[in-house]
């Protein structure tokens, strides 16, 4: 299942680290090849050895040992890693990590590691819950590392709650998730907007929306997950994307135009996921504009329509945009899908709790060019990020055996 695959695993100096042992076994059996790194204070609780005879591999002890006879000598496991895991990860090298600190070999591995990285975090429950440690967790997801969160469960330390090493076999079970993700948009290029866009009215002052980005930003790291070469046009937002993902950041709807004109050509897909001002004010004042005791008036002028554009300039793309609505959502949806020549359009009624702007969760219906129509649950954006693309990976099909007709 994982032939072919090579994984590092780290281990750190956790009570649990007697259960990478298990990790090692499994990854193994399933065909993986694995390269074990062990921390100085690993090696007090686990041998070696047992790494060693297990993954039938040289392990990694120490930053300046001889290189043996060992087959890693010559590469760095750091270009080699197709997934780099964690496990147990303590809150020392979650810190390290977070901060840039590389000062053995496992922490250097881990900064110049490409591939993924997964941590499985092992602590006393205070450790875990200490807002510093929090703190490190959420900086290094917002750089694209994961975790597998540890479990309620006795700890070592004669506790009881979240702070247990996740079982191994479920640690195993998502290194595979991770590794499997098929690769069905590999050789495919994907053009995603992302954001609200910013519309100065002053020095000081601009019209903007309550878009957070989320979406457009799950679709990008979805589309990257599923092999595609993903170019993200994004308003501003405080989301991060992973490395793979070439990111341009825009701020207003003139801006984004451009930059969806000058990256159309080598796109084959594009989403329009942000949140476009309509409307502009058509004089940008070069100074701040001073009150005054009557009403103000702004004049707004209205914004290029850029799914529009794209739909006039279409060729045989695929072009999917979004619709927030409020109101007689299937009727509205439809009408954008013929305007703007889309191939599906996702529409949700930001009425719905759930739905909407600025939350992790979307409710969303997808309409199509032929009149069909899937309405999905309410689900994490990531999940219908998926649910988005696989129905972009259909349309390609379709498109390939039209061609071969
Ligand atoms: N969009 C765009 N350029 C604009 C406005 C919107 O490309 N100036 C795109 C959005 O990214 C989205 C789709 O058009 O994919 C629908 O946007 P929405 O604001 O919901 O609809 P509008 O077409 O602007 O129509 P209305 O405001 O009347 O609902």
């Amino acid at each position: 299942m994982l032939k072919g695959k090579n994984i590092v695993v780290g281990i750190t100096g956790g009570i649990s680290a007697y259960k990478s042992a298990e990790i090692v076994s499994r990854l193994k059996k399933k065909g993986a090849n694995v390269y074990c790194v062990m921390t100085q204070n690993a090696q007090e609780f686990i041998s070696p050895l047992t790494l060693r005879t297990l993954s039938n591999n040289p392990v990694v002890t120490s930053m300046f040992e001889e290189p043996g006879t060992w087959e890693v000598e010559h590469i760095s496991l750091a270009d080699k890693a197709d997934l780099f895991l964690i496990a147990p990860a303590t809150a020392n090298i979650i810190g390290k990590v977070a901060h840039g600190i590389a000062d053995d070999f496992l922490s250097t591995t881990l900064m110049a590691t490409r591939g993924k990285v997964l941590f499985a975090p092992a602590m006393n429950i205070h450790m875990y819950e200490n807002k510093i440690v929090q703190e490190n967790i959420t900086r290094l997801k917002a750089r694209g590392y994961d975790f597998i969160d540890p479990v309620i469960g006795n700890l070592a330390c004669g506790y009881t709650g979240k702070g247990k090493m996740a079982e191994p076999e479920a640690i195993v079970a998502r290194v595979c998730q991770e590794l499997l993700e098929e690769q069905i948009l590999a050789g495919h290029k994907i053009l995603i907007t992302a954001g609200p866009t910013k519309e100065k009215i002053d020095p000081v002052r601009y019209l903007t929306n309550h878009s957070s980005g989320k979406m457009g930003y799950a679709l990008a790291e979805v589309a990257a997950r599923k092999g595609a070469q993903v170019t993200l046009i994004s308003g501003p937002t405080n989301l991060k994307c992973s490395p793979q993902v070439n990111l341009i950041k825009i701020e207003s709807a003139l801006d984004m135009f451009q930059a969806v004109q000058e990256n159309l050509d080598q796109n084959e897909i594009v989403i329009m996921a942000a949140a476009v001002a309509d409307y502009r004010p058509k004089i940008f004042s070069e100074k701040k504009i001073k009150k005054k005791d009557e009403d103000l008036k702004i004049v707004l002028e209205r914004n290029p329509d850029i799914l529009k554009y794209i739909g006039e300039n279409k060729k045989d793309k695929i072009l999917v945009g979004f619709a927030a609505e409020t109101n007689d959502l299937k009727e509205n949806a439809t009408k954008k899908i013929i305007q703007k020549n889309l191939d599906f359009i996702v529409a949700n009624d930001i009425t719905q709790a759930g739905a909407g702007f600025a939350v992790d969760t979307n409710q969303v219906t997808l309409f199509f060019a032929d009149g069909s129509y899937k309405a999905l649950p309410l689900m994490d954006k990531y999940e219908v990020a998926n649910k988005i693309l696989t129905e972009v990976y259909a349309l390609l099909k379709e498109k390939r055996s039209e061609r071969n007709d």
